[in-house]
């Protein structure tokens, strides 16, 4: 294992939770129903798409014009980033702060492949932005999660091989996006919403590099 990637939201802090909340705030605005089970579908995935997501969940996907649709991301965003604003350094997810120590302490590579163009600015808040040597830039590529391209050109940027890289996910699209891009896949969540994963941990405190490490050598030994 040279080099470990990260998904941002869910996995590194609990903006997960911010971007349900702004998405609710717009499905009430339109008046449209969206609650938690909904929101599951939406983790992953761009803002563009949650939003056709979000109308085509609610029977609204003919109610808004181009340009409406927009607005309505601007909207949402821009209560997104009212959330995101009170980020600290205490808001690293339990255990993910030792987890980027163990791994700097070995040498071993830290990419992010989040599909949030808000990610720079939450690292930065988390004071985490220097431990990453690599952050994929989601607006320059041409396919999202579950498509593999973001953990690939990760894994092109850190200038490691995708076979030694391992990369760390909370939603469906991202797991498949690993597995295709042929990477040891690590979920955290509810086995259900992890399937296809190499090794499932409930909360972010049971990621050490140990573990990690174990089950790496497991997986190994069977591809
Ligand atoms: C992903 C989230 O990390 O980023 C999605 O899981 C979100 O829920 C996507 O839609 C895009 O985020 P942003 O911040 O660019 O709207
Ligand atoms: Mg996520």
């Amino acid at each position: 294992m040279k080099a470990v990637i990260f998904d941002l939201d869910g996995v590194i802090t609990d903006t997960a939770e911010y971007h349900f909340l702004a998405w609710k705030h717009i499905a009430q605005q339109i008046d449209i129903p969206f609650d938690r089970r909904m929101n599951e579908r939406l983790k992953g995935i761009s803002r563009e798409e949650s939003l056709e997501s979000l109308l085509i969940s609610g029977g609204a996907e003919t109610w808004y014009t181009n340009a409406e649709k927009q607005e309505l991301m601007h909207q949402k965003n821009h209560y997104y980033q009212t959330l995101i604003r009170k980020l600290t350094p205490e808001d690293l997810l339990p255990g993910i702060g030792r987890l980027l120590c163990e791994l700097k302490n070995e040498h071993i590579k830290i990419g992010l492949a989040s599909s949030s163009r808000n990610a720079p600015e939450i690292l930065k808040r988390l004071a985490i932005i220097d431990d990453f040597h690599a952050i994929v830039d989601p607006a320059a590529l041409a396919n999202g999660k579950p498509d593999p391209e973001i953990f690939l050109t990760a894994a092109a940027l850190l200038d490691v091989s995708p076979a030694d890289c391992a990369a760390i996910e909370d939603a469906e699209a991202g797991i498949s996006a690993i597995k295709s891009a042929g990477m040891f896949a690590v979920g955290v969540g509810h086995e259900q919403s992890m399937i296809g994963a190499d090794l499932i941990v409930r909360h972010t405190c049971d990621l050490t590099l140990e573990l990690l490490k174990e089950e790496w050598e497991r997986y190994r030994k069977k591809v």
